[in-house]
Formats: C-alpha cells, sequence, structure tokens
C-alpha cells in the first residue's frame, strides 16, 4: 500500500479547483482557444517574472527550445553544447535540427554544466579561428545550453564568462527552476532571465504546472523574440505571409488562462518545497557518506530562494537497494536520470566523452517525494524508513 506517494496532483487542485474551473468555463464561453489575450498576460507575467525578456508562449518546454534553436538558425553543420545529465529533450531538440549535440560533463556537487570543463571543452576540443569555434570534427559551435536541473541555477557567471569570448549565445534551460534566483557578481538574477534566452516548461508536474502541455520561451533580444512569435505560428507574419518556415507551437488559452490562476500560488508553493528539503537535510545530516545530500551553493545568500527544489535528490552508492526497500515500506521514489544521455541508442553516433560524472550521478541519484502538499508526518515517514534501512 502507499503511504506517501511520490507525487500527488489532486491534493494541489482540490482547494483551486472552483477558481480553475471558473477560469476554464470562461473560456469556453469565449471559444476563443488559441493565443490571445490570456497567453498575452501569461507572457508579461512571466516576464515579470525573469525580471527581463520578451516571452513566448508555446505548447511545450520541449517546443521553446527547438523555437530557440529554430530562431538562431541553428541546423545541420552546427554544434550545440549541453550536457548529457537531463531530460532528453535537451539534446534531442538539438539533433532533431540536424545539429550534434556536444555534450560536456556535469559538476559533480551541483549536477549542473560545469564550467571548468566547459572551458576545457573549447581550449583542448575545439579550435577557434577567424571568430569561428568548431569541434574538431568540424562542426561550428553556435550556443551552449546549462541545465538548471533540480530547481538550482547553474553557475552563470562562470558559464557566461566562458562563452563570451566566442560570442555564444546561452540559452538557460530553466524548464525545472521557475522562480529560482542567482546571485550573480552584478546582483541577483531570476531563472530565465540570465542567459541571452532561457526556457520553461509547464508539464503538470512542474512547480508551476499546466494541465497538460505548456512552456514559454523568453529571449533578450526583441527582434529574435518577434521571429520566435512568428515561428512558433508557421513563421506567419503578417497572416498568410511565411519569410521563414516556422511549426505550430501556439500555447492554448485554457492552459494560459489556468496557469494565470496557479501563478499567484507559485512562491508559497516553492517555499514549502524548500522547507521540507531543510527537514530532509536535518534528518540526513549524519547519513553520510551513504546519503550525499544536494548542494545549496547559493542558499546563505539567497535563502529559500536559491533553490526551489523540483525535486530533492541525494546520491546514494546503495541507491538501488534503497529504492527497492523504501517501494515495499510503500514510500514512492523516482530515479532522475537512469541513463546518462551518451549512453541512449540514439545518440550513440557521438562517440564523445567520457562523461564519468554524468555516469556516477545516473547510478547513485535518487529523487524524494517533494511537493507543497506534502504533510511533515509524510517526510517524517520517509526520513524513518530511510534512517531504518541504513541501520539494518
Ligand atoms: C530539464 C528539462 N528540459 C526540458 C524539458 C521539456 O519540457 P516539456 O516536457 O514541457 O516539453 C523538461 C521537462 O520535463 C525538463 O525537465
Amino acid at each position: 500500500m502507499t503511504k506517501v506517494p511520490f507525487f500527488d496532483l489532486k491534493k494541489q487542485f482540490l482547494p483551486l479547483r472552483e477558481e480553475i474551473l471558473n477560469e476554464v468555463a470562461a473560456v469556453c464561453d469565449e471559444q476563443a482557444f488559441i493565443l490571445g489575450a490570456k497567453v498575452e498576460k501569461l507572457e508579461e507575467a512571466i516576464v515579470s517574472l525573469c525580471g527581463e525578456g520578451y516571452a513566448v508562449g508555446v505548447s511545450s518546454g520541449t517546443d521553446a527550445e527547438l523555437l530557440i534553436l529554430m530562431a538562431l538558425g541553428i541546423g545541420p553543420g552546427d554544434a550545440v553544447v549541453t550536457t548529457p545529465f537531463t531530460f532528453f529533450s535537451t539534446a534531442g531538440c538539438i539533433a532533431r535540427l540536424g545539429a550534434k549535440p556536444a555534450f560536456v560533463d556535469i559538476d559533480p556537487e551541483t549536477f549542473c554544466l560545469s564550467p571548468k570543463k566547459l572551458e576545457l571543452f573549447f581550449s583542448t576540443e575545439c579550435t577557434f579561428e577567424e571568430n569561428v569555434l568548431r569541434t574538431r570534427e568540424g562542426f561550428r559551435v553556435k550556443a551552449v545550453i546549462p541545465i538548471h536541473l533540480f530547481g538550482l541555477c547553474c553557475h552563470m557567471d562562470e558559464i557566461q564568462a566562458v562563452c563570451a569570448p566566442y560570442a555564444l549565445p546561452v540559452i538557460e534551460d530553466a524548464a525545472q527552476a521557475i522562480g529560482a534566483d542567482y546571485p550573480s557578481s552584478v546582483g541577483i538574477k531570476h531563472a530565465g532571465g540570465i542567459g541571452e534566452f532561457g526556457y520553461f516548461s509547464f508539464y503538470p508536474t512542474k512547480n508551476l504546472g499546466a494541465f497538460g502541455d505548456a512552456g514559454m520561451a523568453i529571449a533578450k533580444d526583441s527582434r529574435l523574440g518577434d521571429r520566435m512569435k512568428a515561428l512558433r505560428n508557421h513563421g506567419m507574419k503578417p497572416k498568410y505571409c511565411h519569410e521563414f518556415v516556422g511549426g505550430n507551437f501556439r500555447l492554448d488559452a485554457l492552459q494560459a488562462a489556468i496557469l494565470l490562476k496557479k501563478l499567484p500560488y507559485l512562491a508559497g508553493w516553492s517555499k514549502r518545497r524548500w522547507t521540507i528539503a531543510q527537514h530532509y537535510r536535518e534528518r540526513f545530516a549524519n547519513l553520510a557518506p551513504e546519503i550525499r545530500l544536494p548542494d545549496e551553493p547559493y542558499v546563505e545568500q539567497l535563502g529559500h530562494r536559491g533553490h526551489i527544489y523540483h525535486q530533492f535528490v541525494v546520491r546514494s552508492t546503495k541507491r538501488d537497494e534503497l529504492r527497492d526497500y523504501l517501494r515495499e515500506s510503500g514510500i514512492g521514489t523516482e530515479i532522475f536520470y537512469p541513463v546518462s544521455l551518451n549512453r541512449q541508442k540514439c545518440f550513440a553516433y557521438l562517440h564523445g566523452g567520457p562523461f564519468p560524472e554524468s555516469e556516477a550521478a545516473a547510478r547513485q541519484v535518487l529523487a524524494f517525494p517533494v511537493f507543497p502538499e506534502l504533510t511533515d508526518n509524510e517526510v517524517e515517514l520517509v526520513a524513518d524508513t530511510v534512517t531504518a534501512f541504513l541501520k539494518k
């Protein structure tokens, strides 16, 4: 019997049921479903959250990334740098455009792109001639996608400093990090608003989740933002005129209306996730080395906004036994992600690596339940069960 589920969306919906269903009814009464005023309002709200930029509401986080890469004209002969320790779509979008995903390993503390390894990749595995950065095989490096994995921003100052000499745009994968802050050297910045581009996913289980698929792409440059707006609707601008070939990446009014209703709750939900994470941290503080806690490099400066704990992910050398024990005890867990992307069959042709940190993470990570509606008693039960396993 399930005692503590890994996630329970119904608990979030119940108290908001009436509010949300009224919004849904209002959109149905209007019978205007594609783009429109609700989508524009959501775009404005997300720009405020990011601090600056130009937002384009789209059909998913994946499509947001695809749109940005299309706006940059990325295609065959190009390479885009990212890490192999992420959800598939980050690398999948690069490959779908005919470009090469160039993997660089993660920092084992944060699970994010390592600025040092990125620098090493550029200096030892690429050439830079006539202002063009190329991989050894001749692919032109066009952009870098750091992933703010599990709700923690990457070390963006360092990453941007490494990219600057090559004028490479940095595209933040902020799919898991909406509302997370980053203490840059010039002040506090917000996930999605740090690089030249950023994108969010509103997949239902994200900190801000839609009732289906939805996403948002952000550009600093309004000219590129305009291009993204055209590309999300078949590259059409004005009506029935197509300067570029785009796609149907439009966000619909129902999702935008629901997201707008949920948005005011986001900060409170993320803070509750952080409180739960602190509870786990206290309980697991003495369980090293069997349990390695997630890194919180910015929390001293930023408090709970330094990590929004989309996931609470520990490392354990006994990960699989621990997971089995928790499952038998009725506690849900997940593995994000069990296979480093360089090991995926579809990327076998890339022949990169080695990526020892990504592969070690794939063997050791385990995510515990962390959602705002989780009760203190449930958190205690998870912690007691983990402790009992290690004391066996
Ligand atoms: C890190 C990361 N990137 C991209 C995506 C893609 O977002 P979506 O599922 O909305 O297409 C996700 C969503 O799961 C994600 O976690």
